[in-house]
Formats: C-alpha cells, sequence, structure tokens
C-alpha cells in the first residue's frame, strides 16, 4: 500500500497513530541532530522527522532527498511543540521508522513553491512541474467545481448535453478558421469549430429543445489576455424561447455559480443597458460599471468659445473623477500621456479642477471664462474636490472608446476596480450590422443567425446599417463572460440575411445550405448563449489572463513551449495529405 492518509489530511486528533504517506520532497533542513522534510500532494504538506540518535541510517537517507523526490515514509504522528497555524496539518508532524525513494527526481529548473523563482516562459516550458504549485492547482480545482455546478444546475433545468463534432466545416464566428487536411479526400480540408453554433441549431430543429455542451471551441485569431486559440465554452440553445427566457436562465445559472462557487448572493435581475446606451455612456460594449465616471456630452458648452482643438471637433466629452482635484501635475502629464499612447491615440487631456469653494481651475483657463467653466461643472454635476478629464476627436466613436480607456485607467488608480466586487450586466440590442471601410461591406455583429428585431425588418432593405439585431452579451466587471441571441428560423429571412452579408445564393447554398434546408422541415423558434468558460474561472480566480486557469495554454504566439507545438511535419506526411509548402514567410 503506498499511503493510507493524504499530506493535508493528519490532524491533532490522529495524534499516536501510526500512518504511511506518499508524496514530492519540498523542502528538507537539517537542524541540530534532526532533519525535517515537508512532503507534498495534491491536498497539503505534512512536516516528517527524522532522528539522528534514534535512527542514524534512516536520518543519512532522509539527508540525501532532493527537492521534488517522491518518496513513501511510514511513522507515527506527533503534536508539534512549535505549531504552524497556517498549515492546516500545522499541529502535528510525523516521526519517520521507514522511508522509501520512490523516484529520484532531477533540479527542478525552478522553485515548486507559491512564489516561485521561475520566469513565464520556463514555468511554460515545464508546465507538469508549475501545476504542482497551489496557485496554478487550486485554479483548475476552481474549473473543475464550476463544471460541476454549471452541469448540475443545467440538468436540473431540463438541458441534455449532446457532443458535436470537431472535423467539420468552416462556422461564421468572425475569427479565421483552423483547418485540418483530409487524407482520404485530397486537397480539401476539415475545419475546426470557432463554436457549434450550426450544430447546436439543428439539435433544436431534431426537437432536443434544451441543449448544452462544455466545450473546446478554437480560433485563429490574435492573442489577448482575455483569448486563446483553443478555448472552452459553456454552449446552450433553447427552443420555443423568447429573449427574456434565455436571460432569465442564464442569469439564474450566474448567481448559482456566484453562490456556489464564490458564496456570493448576486441581486437579480442584473441590469440591462441597449448598446447604443454602453456605447453611449461608457465608450465600450462591455462596461465595468462597478463605478460611476460615465462619460459627459461636452459639445453644446465648451464649443465655439475660441479654443481651436474643440471647436474644431467632432466631438467633447469627459469624465468626472470625484477626490482627485488634488492630482499633482506630474500625475497629469502621466495621464496625458497614457491617452497620447498609439494604442490610444488621443491628441492631447485637458483637465478642470473644483476647488473646495467651488471654483474651477483648468489648463485651458485662458480659452474659458468662469462662468462656462462652471456650466462645464454643472454638465458634470462634479462636487468640489473632483476632477474633470475632457478629450475631443474628429470620430465620436473613437473618441469615445479613448475615453473608457482612460476611465478604466482612472477606475485603477482610484481603487475602484476591487477584484472581489462584481458588477454583472446585460448588454442588448447590438446593431444586427456592422461596416468595414476597409471591406466596403457589412459583416455581421454576433453571426448570421442572428435575428433582426421584429420592429426593424423593414429597415434591412432600406438601411441596414440601423437595424437592431435580438443579441445580448452579459459583461461582469467589463469582461465579456458571454454571448447569444435569438435565431432567425425561417429559411427565406436566413437567405436574406446571406445575400445582405455579401454571399451568393450557390455560396450560401454550398455552405449553409444544410441549415436552410433543414429549416424548411419544421424549426422551432429558438435561441441561445455561449459564455466563455476560462473567463468565468479567470474572473472568479481573481486571475489577470485566461491562460492561468488553462492546464495547458498556448502563449502569445499560439505556441504550445512544452511539447513545441506547431512544428513542421514529415515530408511523408505531407505527401500521404497531398501537400506541399511553398514558401514560409
Ligand atoms: P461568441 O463569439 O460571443 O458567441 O463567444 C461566446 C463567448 O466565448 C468567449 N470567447 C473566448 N474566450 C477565450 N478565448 C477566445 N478566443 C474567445 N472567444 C470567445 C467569450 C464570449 O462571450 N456561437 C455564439 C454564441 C451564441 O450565439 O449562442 C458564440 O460563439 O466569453
Amino acid at each position: 500500500m503506498y499511503r493510507t492518509k493524504t499530506c493535508g489530511e493528519l490532524r491533532a486528533s490522529d495524534v499516536g497513530q501510526t500512518e504511511t504517506l506518499a508524496g514530492w520532497v519540498q523542502k528538507n533542513r537539517r537542524m541540530g541532530g534532526m532533519t525535517f522534510v515537508d512532503i507534498r500532494d495534491r491536498y497539503g504538506v505534512t512536516q516528517l522527522v527524522f532522528n539522528q540518535e534514534i535512527n542514524a541510517p534512516l536520518c543519512e537517507k532522509a539527508n540525501k532527498l532532493g527537492r521534488e523526490y517522491v518518496i513513501r515514509v511510514t511513522g507515527v504522528v506527533k503534536e508539534r511543540s512549535n505549531k504552524n497555524a497556517h498549515l492546516p496539518t500545522g499541529d502535528i508532524e510525523l516521526i519517520v521508522s521507514e522511508l522509501t525513494i520512490l523516484n529520484a527526481a532531477a533540479t527542478p529548473p525552478f522553485t515548486v513553491e507559491d512564489d516561485t523563482d521561475g520566469g513565464d516562459d520556463l514555468r511554460m516550458k515545464y508546465r507538469y512541474l508549475d501545476l504542482r504549485r497551489n496557485v496554478v492547482r487550486s485554479n483548475l480545482e476552481l474549473r473543475h467545481k464550476m463544471t460541476i455546478e454549471v452541469r448540475s444546475y443545467l440538468d436540473k433545468q431540463g438541458f441534455i448535453e449532446v457532443e458535436t463534432p470537431v472535423l467539420i466545416s468552416s462556422t461564421p464566428e468572425g475569427a479565421r478558421d483552423f483547418v485540418v487536411p483530409s487524407r482520404m479526400n485530397p486537397g480539401q480540408f476539415y475545419a475546426l469549430p470557432q463554436s457549434p453554433q450550426t450544430f447546436k441549431q439543428l439539435l433544436m430543429v431534431s426537437g432536443f429543445d434544451r441543449y448544452f455542451q462544455i466545450v473546446k471551441c478554437f480560433r485563429d485569431e490574435d492573442l489577448r489576455a482575455d483569448r486563446q486559440p483553443e478555448f472552452t465554452q459553456i454552449d446552450c440553445e433553447m427552443s420555443f424561447v423568447e429573449q427574456d427566457d434565455v436571460l432569465n436562465v442564464f442569469e439564474g445559472m450566474s448567481k448559482h455559480l456566484f453562490k456556489t462557487i464564490r458564496g456570493i448572493e448576486i441581486a437579480e435581475p442584473f441590469p440591462r443597458i441597449t448598446w447604443h446606451e454602453a456605447m453611449k455612456y461608457y465608450g465600450s460594449d462591455k462596461p465595468d460599471i462597478r463605478f460611476g465616471m460615465k462619460l459627459v456630452e461636452l459639445d453644446d458648452v465648451l464649443k465655439g468659445r475660441g479654443f481651436p482643438v474643440f471647436d474644431n471637433a467632432g466631438y467633447i466629452g469627459g469624465i468626472c473623477v470625484e477626490g482627485a482635484a488634488d492630482y499633482t501635475r506630474k500625475q497629469l502629464d502621466v495621464l496625458t500621456d497614457f491617452v497620447k499612447r498609439p494604442q490610444i491615440g488621443a491628441q492631447g487631456l485637458v483637465y478642470a479642477r473644483v476647488e473646495a469653494d467651488g471654483t474651477v481651475r483648468s489648463s485651458v483657463d485662458k480659452f474659458y471664462s468662469q462662468e462656462v467653466l462652471q456650466q462645464m461643472r454643472a454638465t458634470f454635476a462634479a462636487q468640489p474636490g473632483s476632477l474633470m478629464l475632457i478629450l475631443s476627436g474628429q470620430d465620436a466613436t473613437k473618441t469615445r472608446k479613448q475615453l473608457s480607456e482612460l476611465r478604466l485607467e482612472m477606475g485603477n488608480r482610484q481603487g475602484l476596480r476591487n477584484k472581489n466586487t462584481f458588477a454583472c450586466l446585460w448588454v442588448t440590442d447590438f446593431p444586427l450590422f456592422e461596416w468595414s471601410e476597409e471591406d466596403q461591406r457589412y459583416y455581421a455583429m454576433h453571426h448570421p443567425f442572428t435575428s433582426p428585431k421584429p420592429e426593424d425588418i423593414h429597415l434591412l432593405d432600406t438601411d441596414p446599417g440601423t437595424v437592431r439585431a435580438n443579441a445580448y452579451d452579459m459583461v461582469i466587471n467589463g469582461v465579456e463572460v458571454g454571448g447569444g441571441s435569438i435565431r432567425i428560423h425561417d429559411s427565406a429571412l436566413q437567405n436574406k440575411m446571406f445575400r445582405l452579408l455579401g454571399f451568393t445564393e450557390e455560396q450560401a447554398q454550398a455552405q449553409f445550405g444544410f441549415l436552410m434546408n433543414a429549416f424548411t422541415y419544421g424549426a422551432p423558434p429558438h435561441g441561445g448563449l455561449a459564455y466563455g468558460l476560462d473567463r468565468w474561472v479567470s474572473l472568479f480566480a481573481g486571475l489577470d489572463s485566461i491562460r492561468d486557469c488553462i492546464a495547458f495554454p498556448k502563449n502569445n504566439s499560439g505556441r504550445d513551449v512544452m511539447i513545441d507545438a506547431p512544428s513542421v511535419i514529415e515530408q511523408s506526411q505531407l505527401d500521404e495529405l497531398n501537400l506541399s509548402i511553398t514558401h514560409v514567410h
């Protein structure tokens, strides 16, 4: 038998028992005639004691144990004289009488401790060692717990988990496809699913009524902290539903997850704002509403008063930061540099302070009278002690986006974005289409299967850019944790949608004929949503990147540095697949 207890199990109540433990050597230190070894497994750490005076050969053996050796020990549980309140096993130690080395270990390239000395690249190369660390492992335990709770909640709500295929053809979710060559069909390729979108809709046509799947999705897109090329969705679809039915079920699931995973009671219903409101008041379709600082439009107050930058602007707007009037010149210069960074691209930053007596002092005092500055203050409803930060630009949408970045930065600086505070929000009524200046054509903002709002259908032919969709996103703390829509279930409308998106009849038939045919055989009204599991887990774990809650993630270049993927393949494999590499950039 390898063990009678785990390394996290023994307590004061076990004193006097003989027990056997197995695990990894975390630390090995000598004090006087004693050797203390910390033995670790997934469940915890236990202190082992070897006494030179009682058993010298055993103690010698223990002295030679290196870090990460795999050992088995048997001994008697003893109460510790100096207890460690930070360890669940800190009241006891094991006085070892037998030691077996199950496997020696090479010196690890970094210390396997919570505070490791290993850099990112090294930890990713030796991810299996990194995963021994509590901080990383606990993220995966949280992830496991979440999937159990998701399955339990959805099962109780009548959802059935159905697996859909991974070798499919293109699914339009807005990213590039990863493709897989087919040996048996020379010159042809499968695409990996960007989501199971079309399959879940077909399951509704099949009458499954309520489907879900915890499923890997693949998207070839530029990577960021909240994006991986392969990630996991909690994908759901429901029949005979309107938007509110879907939002209610998933609000319920969110509430359940908050309660069971984080022990937090989240108030329902979640606030809802339209996409237009989100863009107007936050400059973002995923606003962080843990704090206020809404965008305020100032064109009426500040335009036409002789300050050329504002007089020539297409939009002037700002945010009001309470309690920040004491920002120093140096701090304001840093903020100016922040908004001028190429990623943000503002031309400059105007600021105005409300002093204790209500007077406004600004960086543009020479262009504006105190009366106008007071009008501006009133527009912001700014209290004494506030700092007003103002940006302008030709394009309202662009300038609002810049203000949104500034708002988040000020939220961070003012300590308003606490990781243990959660603010949930639905953003609804997204535009159906997005115009691409570059390609001079419309793209579906969500995906081509999303239905227009019935009251906007008449605008499809005349003014498609203004048509609103039955589409919604769930946003928590500024992170888009999920999105979905009510679908088109009518083949004629679906056909029209493809036409508006620039597909010819033949192209639409070739790519999506199966779906439109299915719709002719009795498709129920349906809709659904997909949550990003990785994003949920990282929110709950307070992580900055979703990488930390994925066992074997890719780096920013989409590489797995541990297994060295992607990699070149043998010429024989290329031949078998009828492929030849013509050139590599
Ligand atoms: P969408 O494209 O909005 O919708 O994706 C749903 C959710 O998946 C997560 N997500 C990602 N997470 C990590 N890395 C990525 N690269 C990544 N891309 C997306 C986000 C997002 O909200 N089929 C539709 C859903 C539907 O209409 O039912 C879809 O995939 O949290």
